[in-house]
């Protein structure tokens, strides 16, 4: 069960358990926290700041905003009001697979293992085919990010080792600079 709506601030999707909304004041909060978790941003460069976590959320809801989609702030309702974001965006740098739009997410800690990443992730993906009418959706990660690669991999994601990229925002000779780049299609998406 998938459905979609739009709102003045943007689209939003509903899943059977979770909902993929535009960003509120008060989701920064719980934002920050989840930036400052060592492990949540174990594959990533650096420690994010409270500042560099408000300017990720505001970048995100900026485009919500501007193009009605964008990463969204997720709600579990009845659980939690923010538990993380998922989302699609375009990829804002160049590779042999760009243009392209991109997958994402994130969540706090709590809410991993519960199948909420995935679930959100099938909705974002399906918005992306029905609604911006994509022929193809992609996503990216360090190849040791084995809970963000089987997210790809349970939404019918697949791995294209030709597509493998140095990420050209990460320090050259970075242990987190090689990228491996997943591609996904309408009719390969699980239900
Ligand atoms: C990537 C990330 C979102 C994945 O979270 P996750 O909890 O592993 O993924 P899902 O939400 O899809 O949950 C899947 C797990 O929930 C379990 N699960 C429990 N109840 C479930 C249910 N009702 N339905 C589906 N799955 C369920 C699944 O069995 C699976 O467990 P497993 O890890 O033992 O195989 C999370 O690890 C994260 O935020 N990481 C940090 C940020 C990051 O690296 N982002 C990606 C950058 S590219």
């Amino acid at each position: 069960m998938i459905s979609f709506a739009k709102t003045d601030e943007g689209h939003s999707i509903r899943t059977a358990r979770t909902l993929l909304r535009p960003w509120r004041p008060s989701d920064l909060e719980p934002f920050a926290r989840m930036n400052a978790d060592p492990e949540v941003m174990e594959h990533f460069e650096a420690p994010v700041t409270r500042a560099q976590s408000d300017a990720s959320a505001a970048r995100f809801s900026d485009h919500i905003t501007a193009h009605g989609y964008g990463f969204w702030a997720v709600e579990i309702p009845g659980v939690a009001e923010f538990v993380g974001f998922v989302g699609l965006l375009p990829v804002e740098f160049v590779a042999d697979f760009t243009p392209a739009v991109e997958i994402g997410w994130r969540l706090g800690r709590p809410y991993w293992r519960h199948g909420y990443a995935s679930e959100a992730a099938r909705g974002a993906a399906r918005f992306g085919f029905d609604v911006l009418g994509l022929r193809e959706i992609v996503a990216y990660t360090v190849p040791a990010n084995v809970r963000s690669r089987a997210v790809m991999t349970r939404i019918g994601m697949v791995h294209d080792p030709a597509g493998d990229f140095e990420h050209p925002k990460v320090t050259l000779g970075h242990r987190l600079r090689p990228h491996v780049l997943y591609r996904l299609t309408a009719s390969g998406l699980t239900p």
